[in-house]
């Protein structure tokens, strides 16, 4: 019996002997289970070796501006992000300038870049990148502010409407009743109307039972403090100062209203709403100038983009759950949530998130107001 199993084993190793040498395997499958093999590894090697090896594919990053905190915080996640999936990225911005962003969006097409994503400036003059683009076999994906009348592949962004909605709950939780004064973003950033659109949805119902009033309502031309500390100042003026509650488009512009709120010793003493999580306004929030924010968590935005961005360059396909009207197709599209944030939260959303350290938030406050 003893004699018989050596046998067997010894003819065993001689089959498996002969298996190393010749091919007893189908292609890219083991004895082992089904390991994939490349043909490419399999075949001999071609002279000089490039002829074979898989190119990298590169992104384009089309961005309007980076004056505010989050676009570097974007431009920064986002490249690490496409990095990590074994792409590259070519970074431009534009400094808000339109022809800037669209001859720069030209130079990468012309460069052979194998995707575009955009933060567009102007959602309706970006729409010849798109065309462009097309024109040259290269898909586009609209990042964070939709781009308008075009037929873009892919919008990637937060529930813009939502962002807006969150404001206005918390305030009119604060100011059922009163005079409301409006600051907008700009006009020519389809997220502005988003914005507002969302704010209008949670006042209009108040506004139309007599509670409330809007008595001032601007955009804000390019999102600047300076701007909105401008309208803000129109705003007090037309009012004798009487105002109750202040809903800005974002922290910049809410930077603004609270400077000119500050020139009349008004700051603390009237709600005011931002959006973006900046330091700045996270600062304002504890010390109690400003009462709320919208965090948007921009690395699950940037990992999100950055994942249907390289699947699209490579032809593959994308699921997105929906759809958004750009004025010419409904666009398939990925909206992620917006969190409202005050003080009774901040600790457990953007400091627990690591967005902001405690000790950057907490930096020289002192002082607490009662609006809370
Ligand atoms: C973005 C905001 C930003 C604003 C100004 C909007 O489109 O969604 O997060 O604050 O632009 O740059």
């Amino acid at each position: 019996m003893g004699r018989v199993l050596i046998h067997v084993r010894l003819i065993l190793l001689i089959v498996a002997l002969f298996c190393g040498v010749s091919s007893c395997q189908k292609d890219g499958e083991s004895t082992m289970g089904r390991v994939n093999l490349t043909k490419v590894s399999q075949s001999p090697k071609p002279v000089g070796g490039k002829a074979f090896e898989k190119k990298k594919i590169k992104i384009g990053f089309s961005m309007d501006t980076l004056l505010e905190e989050r676009w570097l915080r974007d431009r920064e996640l986002f490249k690490k992000a496409v990095e990590a999936l074994g792409a590259e990225v070519e970074i431009m911005a534009a400094n808000g300038d339109d022809s800037l962003q669209i001859s720069q969006a030209e130079t990468m097409i012309s460069q052979g870049v194998d995707l575009l994503v955009v933060v567009p400036h102007n959602a309706e003059a970006t729409a010849t990148i798109v065309n462009k683009a097309h024109l040259a076999g290269i898909k586009v994906l609209a990042y964070d502010r939709l781009i308008k009348n075009a037929n873009i592949d892919l919008y990637v962004s937060f529930d813009n409407e939502q962002v807006g909605e969150l404001q206005a709950k918390a305030i009119t939780r604060l100011v059922p009743k009163g005079k409301y004064v409006y600051i907008g973003g700009a006009v020519t950033d389809n997220n502005a109307h988003l914005f507002k659109k969302g704010v209008f949805n949670v006042l209009q119902p108040l506004i139309d039972k007599g509670d409330i009033k809007v008595v001032y309502d601007q955009w804000t031309k390019d999102w600047t403090p300076a701007n909105a500390f401008l309208n803000m100042k129109a705003a007090l003026k037309a009012n004798d100062n009487r105002i109750d509650a202040v809903i800005a488009a974002n922290d910049a512009t809410a930077g603004g209203v609270i400077q000119a709120l500050e020139e009349k010793g008004l700051a603390g003493k009237i709600p005011v709403a931002g959006q973006d999580a900046e330091l700045a306004a996270a600062q304002r929030i504890v010390k109690g100038t400003q009462t709320m924010t919208v965090y948007k968590p921009i690395s699950t935005l940037t990992q999100k983009a950055a994942e249907l961005a390289v699947k699209l360059a490579k032809g593959e396909n994308i699921s997105a759950d929906r759809k958004v009207d750009n004025g010419k197709i409904e666009v398939p599209s990925v909206l992620l949530s917006p969190i409202a944030v005050d003080r009774s939260n901040i600790d457990k959303t953007i400091i627990a998130d690591g967005f902001h350290s405690r000790q950057d938030v907490y930096k020289n406050v002192r002082s607490y107001s009662s609006i809370h």
